[in-house]
C-alpha cells in the first residue's frame, strides 16, 4: 500500500484504519506519528499510551558506551538513530509543543578497582577498533571533569557523543505528536490477531470488538510473544529483562551541557567532597566491582541510578535487595549521593530478543509486521525505528539499514516430512 499525504478518506469497503499499532509505548508510538505523517491512518490500541518500559528507562542514548562484545551489527543501528537524534528530537518538539528533555552532554564511563579497569580497557579497545570516538582517561582526569567521582575511581573513557533525553518526556511528546497527526487511540487491550486468507487483518479488542486494518504491527515490548491468534512459527522470541532503577532529587538545575570541570550551578556543598560544581554533569557509567551501573543526571535535577538485569519473568517488585545494590554501588562511585533525597524506585522489563537486537519489519503472514525487542536501546532506537517502520508501512519496502534486523531471522526452515 502506498499512502498520500493528500488524503486520510478511506476508500469504499477499505477498513476503517490503514495500520493497526498494537501497543503505545514509545516504539508503537513512533512507529504511529510517522507513519500518520506519511498520510496514513492510523490505530493505537494500548489501555495507557505513554506507558511501557519507557516509564522506568533511564534514557540513555548510549550507541558507543554500551557497545557489547559481538554486537558490531546492532552499533550500525544504534549509531545511526544516534545521530538522527537532534532532527528528530527538533521535530517532536515542535509537533508536541513540549521539551523532551534531550541533553547533549557526553557520557564518563569509568572502572573502579584494577578488574574493573582492566575490564573497561577492554571495553575501550574494542570502541576504538569500531572506530568510535572514546578517549582514555586517568582517574585523575575523570575527576577533574567529574570532581564528585569518588578518589578510587581509577581510570575511564570519555565519550562526548553518548547523550541522553528524558524517556517519560519523549512518550509524552509523542503522544500528544500522534493526536495532532490524527492518529486515533484505542484504550483497550489487544486480545487477539485477525486472520483471514492468509493475511492479517486487524485484531480483536478486549471488549470483543473487532479493529480491521490493512496492516497491523506488533509493539508490545516485552509481551509481544503472547498476542493470540499469531502463528505460532511467527511469534517473536522476545523475554522480559527486568530492571530495577531508582530516581534521587539534586537540588537546583542542570540545564546547560557540561563545558568543562567544575561548570554548572551549584550543588550544595556536602561531607567534605568536591567544593563546587553540580553533583554530576554528564551521564556517569561504571563497572563496579564487575557489574555495570549508571547515574543520568537530568536538566530537571532529577537523578537517575539503574539498573538491575534479572531474568525472573514478568515481576516487576521493587526489591530490597534491588534498591540496596545500586545504591551501595553509586555510593562507593559518589559518595555525595546519600545526601540527596529518595523520590522514587521502579522496575520495567527490557523486551530481549535471542541476539539483543530488535525485530523490525514484516513477518511470513502478510499485514502483520513487528517493532520489538529493542532490549536494553529502546529509547536510542526511537527515532530509526520510526523512519523505517514508517517507510514499510506506505512503500512496503523495508529500508537496507533495518535489513538485518529482520524478524524472519528467527524463522526456523519448516521440516521435510519423512
Ligand atoms: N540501557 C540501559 C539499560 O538497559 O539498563
Amino acid at each position: 500500500m502506498r499512502a498520500t499525504t493528500s488524503s486520510t478518506r478511506p476508500r469504499a469497503g477499505a477498513p476503517p484504519a490503514d495500520v493497526a499499532v498494537l501497543g503505545g509505548g514509545i516504539i508503537g508510538l513512533v512507529t504511529a506519528w510517522r507513519a500518520a505523517r506519511r498520510g496514513l491512518r492510523v490505530t493505537v490500541v494500548d489501555p495507557e499510551p505513554g506507558g511501557g518500559a519507557a516509564r522506568v528507562a533511564a534514557g540513555m542514548l548510549a550507541a558507543v558506551t554500551e557497545l557489547h562484545y559481538g554486537e558490531e551489527t546492532l552499533l550500525a543501528l544504534n549509531l545511526a538513530s544516534a545521530a538522527r537524534y537532534p532532527d528528530f528530537v527538533a521535530e517532536l518538539e515542535e509537533a508536541a509543543g513540549l521539551p523532551t528533555g534531550y541533553r547533549a552532554c557526553g557520557t564518563l564511563a569509568v572502572a573502579l578497582d584494577a578488574d574493573d579497569r582492566a575490564h573497561l580497557r577492554e571495553l575501550h579497545a574494542l570502541q576504538q577498533r569500531c572506530g568510535l570516538d572514546s578517549q582514555w582517561l586517568t582517574g585523575r582526569e575523570c575527576r577533574r571533569l567529574e570532581p564528585w567521582l569518588a578518589p578510587s575511581v581509577s581510570g575511564g573513557a570519555r565519550v562526548d557523543g553518548d547523550h541522553q533525553i528524558d524517556p517519560r518526556r519523549l512518550a509524552a511528546a509523542l503522544l500528544l505528536a500522534c493526536e495532532r497527526a490524527g492518529v486515533t487511540f484505542r484504550r483497550a487491550r489487544a486480545l487477539r490477531l485477525l486472520t483471514a486468507r492468509d493475511r492479517a487483518t486487524g485484531v480483536v479488542l478486549e471488549d470483543g470488538t473487532e479493529l480491521p486494518a490493512g496492516q497491523t504491527v506488533v509493539a508490545l515490548g516485552s509481551r509481544s510473544g503472547q498476542l493470540a491468534g499469531v502463528p505460532p512459527e511467527l511469534l517473536p522470541p522476545v523475554r522480559p529483562v527486568k530492571g530495577q532503577v531508582l530516581r534521587l532529587r539534586m537540588p537546583g538545575e542542570y540545564g546547560a551541557d557540561p563545558g568543562g570541570p567544575g561548570e554548572g550551578s551549584g550543588f550544595g556543598r556536602g561531607s567534605g567532597s568536591a567544593a563546587h560544581g553540580p553533583l554530576l554533569s554528564r551521564t556517569v557509567r561504571a563497572v563496579v566491582r564487575g557489574g555495570a551501573l549508571y547515574l543520568v543526571p537530568r536538566g530537571n535535577g532529577e537523578l537517575v541510578i539503574g539498573a538491575t538485569s534479572e531474568e525472573l519473568g514478568w515481576d516487576t517488585t521493587v526489591t530490597a535487595g534491588g534498591v540496596y545494590e545500586l545504591l551501595r554501588d553509586a555510593h562507593e562511585l559518589v559518595p555525595g549521593i546519600t545526601e540527596l533525597p529518595l523520590a522514587e524506585t521502579s522496575a520495567g522489563l527490557r523486551p530481549a530478543s535471542p541476539d539483543n537486537a530488535p525485530l523490525l519489519g514484516p513477518t511470513a503472514l502478510a499485514g502483520l509486521h513487528l517493532a520489538t525487542g529493542h532490549y536494553r536501546n529502546g529509547v536510542l532506537l526511537t527515532p530509526v525505528t520510526g523512519e523505517v517502520m514508517a517507510e514499510l508501512l506506505t512503500s512496503g519496502e523495508l529500508p537496507g539499514q533495518a535489513r538485518p534486523f529482520t524478524p524472519q531471522r528467527f524463522s526456523h526452515p519448516q521440516e521435510q516430512p519423512a
